[in-house]
């Protein structure tokens, strides 16, 4: 199979590519950027931009399938910056999508996420749930993208696999929260700031167990769209989150700043639940709860010297 990957020297890509590459996959990375870990540098590389439409319809051939990872992942980066989400998630979508038209390419996966939506409360997200009304750019950006996909899939006869993951943590991170707390905590031994009141409560995946879904998803996959939700059965709060780190550094007396009120940034939920029923149908299971994959995801990150 040949496999090309949008944003493959990603946190994600990278993992994926590792996986594609050990099941002899012919994978192409295109990116803004090189890959660095050394296991995947021996993997095709395009270096550009998904919004130069024709490097993209250059680029975007000769493969069975585009797993489409580029994005902004970063939900509070929308508040500074209103364009960042719709150029680099939804107009990198289409992009991407029309290269596969014109070179006749019938074959996508996409990670969308949770921000879809919105902030729904204690109320348990599953595919069909409606409306979708997301409260980031982030999450409008994603959910533009998917009806893009969607139509494309509809229109010129491609299939497509969507995944909404929860959050995902693992060794090669560069964003989220706990990444923002190890690197916090690293310079400070005291102090660490909480963004919010500490009480948001979410859902934590190991990049393994994402990596995994990835492959169940597409197994077996002739629907036009399969969407399905990815994430770990329990949900677990920041301040857990915190003290985990804190234990995990082996620090003592560390005090907590919290910024205060119930959402982290503008743009984000205090919780979000999601349903993974359809996708344990296909037959995954996640390995780890929140609180194990944090725990994996610390020592991953020591022996990846990011602690
Ligand atoms: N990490 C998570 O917790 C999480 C959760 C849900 C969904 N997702 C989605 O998964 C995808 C990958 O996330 P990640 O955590 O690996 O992010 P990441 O930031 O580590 O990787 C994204 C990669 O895309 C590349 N990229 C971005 N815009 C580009 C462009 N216009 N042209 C070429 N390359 C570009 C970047 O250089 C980077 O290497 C994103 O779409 C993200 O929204 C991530």
């Amino acid at each position: 199979m040949r496999a090309l990957i949008t944003g493959g020297s990603g946190f994600i890509g990278t993992a994926v590519t590792q996986r594609l590459s050990k099941k002899n996959f012919d994978v192409t990375i295109f990116d803004k950027r090189p890959p660095c870990d050394k296991s995947i540098k021996s993997c095709k590389y395009i270096e550009g931009d998904l919004l130069d439409l024709e490097k993209v319809k250059a680029s975007i051939v000769d493969v069975d399938i585009v797993y489409h990872f580029a994005a902004n992942a970063d939900i509070s980066m929308g508040f500074q910056n209103t364009s960042l989400d719709l150029q680099m998630t939804t107009m990198s979508t289409y992009n991407v999508l029309e290269a596969m038209r014109v070179n006749d390419i019938r074959s996508i996966l996409f990670l969308s996420g949770s921000g879809v939506y919105g902030n729904i409360g204690n109320k348990i997200a599953r595919e069909d749930s409606g409306p979708l009304l997301p409260v980031s750019l982030y999450g409008a950006s994603k959910l533009a993208a998917e009806g893009l996909i969607s139509a494309f899939a509809s229109m010129f006869n491609m299939h497509a696999t969507i995944l909404r993951p929860a959050n995902i943590v693992g060794g090669g991170q560069t964003h989220g929260v706990l990444f923002d707390f190890v690197r916090k905590l690293k310079r400070d031994h005291q102090r660490l700031e909480v963004l919010g009141n500490g009480q948001q409560k979410k859902s934590y995946l190991h990049i393994d167990d994402l990596v995994e879904a990835i492959e169940v998803a597409l197994t077996n996959q002739n629907e036009s769209v399969r969407l399905v939700n990815v994430a770990s059965a329990d949900l677990i709060d920041v301040n857990c989150i915190a003290q985990t780190v804190i234990d995990f550094l082996n620090l003592k007396d560390v005090s907590l700043a919290y910024t205060g009120g119930i959402v982290g940034w503008i743009g984000d939920v205090p919780t979000i639940r999601m349903d993974t029923s359809k996708l344990r149908e296909l037959g995954w299971k996640p390995q780890l709860t929140s609180k194990a994959a944090i725990q994996k995801a610390l020592s991953e990150m020591t022996s990846a010297k990011v602690v």
